[in-house]
């Protein structure tokens, strides 16, 4: 019997409703097998803030690194709670836990699954892996606010780029590519502007392409590449960019693979000295808390990467597979967060 340690991260909102259903589908694909899964819920988020007036206290961060993996729903209040002002969760505790446990590859996998209506009317192949950084750039927190609240007020956000982190990264995304069966790269930036960056960037593109001569490289200036993201998504195999400009062509990947509901992500500690993260790419919703409303889709999908992480990519397999069966004929039903997380459980059980 192996047992895996896993940290699970509900957090606020509809969080706690689409992780409960990623650890029943979790429950399910392992059920009669040989691996345990040993869980410690942390209760941390803009809920805990508002009660205790912590974040993330470093006790309990110790803790979450002991564990093999973290399974995180969402994290934050409604936008603009007066309450939540200098809570700055999302710094305090997501990025502090990206950053902290060095997920330097945050892939984001845009698959366009059977029976699934696109936001794009003729969106055709729709399967690649965006690679976004996701320890530095300009998420880094390096800048500041000289003469606050004066007319003479300068605000500085400056852009972190080592060789080091790119290198990795970059080198991870071709790996994955080179087990990919388009074996292509299109790296995605802004060096016609952002040219310091942009001219690193490129040097360590460069460098490690040489290295994988069956791969072929492209690349394209972000904003170019938000137009062939809706008017031809198929040319698109591994994208690898920054962690801004991750950020944001990945909401759009969202949109173009059938919604937010469906959009996964891992959070990679590829050297495996830190637990990797999994989270579906949606927030915490507060529109439609508590109202088994939410998809848990991307909750369980990003499970699944979970398991392909752990080694255990039969078992991932099997829970796309079966994810992939209910989308076929979802269509335009209205079940509840639990009804679409057994009526996957079921396809598991079926097989
Ligand atoms: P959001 O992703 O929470 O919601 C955007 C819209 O998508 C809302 O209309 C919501 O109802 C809908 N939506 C999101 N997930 C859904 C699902 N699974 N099923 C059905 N509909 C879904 O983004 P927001 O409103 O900008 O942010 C709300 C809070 O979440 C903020 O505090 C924000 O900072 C935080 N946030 C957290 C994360 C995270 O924890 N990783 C990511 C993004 C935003
Ligand atoms: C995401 C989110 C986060 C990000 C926020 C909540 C810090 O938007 O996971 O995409 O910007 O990375
Ligand atoms: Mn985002």
């Amino acid at each position: 019997t192996r047992t895996i340690k896993l940290a699970v991260l509900p957090g606020d909102g509809i969080g706690p409703e689409v992780i409960e259903q990623a650890n029943r589908v979790l429950d399910a694909v392992l059920a009669g097998g040989d691996v345990v899964l040993d869980r410690t819920e942390f209760k941390l988020g803009a809920e805990r803030f508002l009660a205790t007036g912590e974040t993330l206290p470093e006790a309990e961060q110790a803790e979450i690194a002991q564990h093999d993996a973290i399974l995180f729903g969402a994290v934050g209040g409604v936008p603009g709670d007066p309450r939540l002002k200098d809570a700055n969760i999302e710094r305090g505790l997501l990025l502090k836990l990206r950053f902290d446990f060095d997920h330097y590859a945050n892939v984001r996998p845009c698959t366009l699954f059977p029976g699934v209506e696109s936001t794009l009317k003729h969106p055709g192949d729709v399967d690649f892996l965006v690679v976004r950084e996701g320890t530095e750039g300009p998420y880094a927190g390096n800048g500041g606010r000289l003469r606050a609240g004066t007319p003479a007020e300068v605000a500085t956000e400056v852009s972190v780029n080592t060789a080091f982190g790119i290198e990795r990264v970059v080198r991870y995304a071709f790996e994955v590519a080179s087990r990919r069966p388009r074996q292509k790269v299109t790296w995605v930036h802004k060096t016609n502007v952002l040219v310091h960056a942009g001219a690193t960037w490129q040097r360590i593109v460069q460098a490690v392409a040489a290295e994988y001569p069956d791969i072929a490289v492209d690349y394209m200036h972000v904003d170019a590449a938000t137009i062939f993201m809706v008017q031809d998504p198929s040319r698109f195999d591994v994208i690898v960019t920054d962690n801004l400009f991750g950020d944001i062509l990945t909401d759009l990947a969202g949109a173009i693979g059938g919604g937010i509901g469906l959009a996964a992500s891992g959070n990679i500690n590829p050297d495996g000295t830190f637990p990797s993260m999994f989270e579906p790419v949606h927030g915490s919703a507060p529109d439609i808390a508590g109202q088994q409303k939410a998809d848990p889709t991307a909750a369980i999908l990003s499970a699944a990467l979970m398991l392909d992480h752990l080694g255990l990519s039969a078992e991932g397999d099997r829970v796309r597979d079966a994810v992939r069966a209910d989308l076929a004929v979802r269509g335009a039903s209205t079940r509840s967060t639990t009804e679409v997380g057994s009526a996957i459980i079921d396809r598991i059980a079926a097989r």
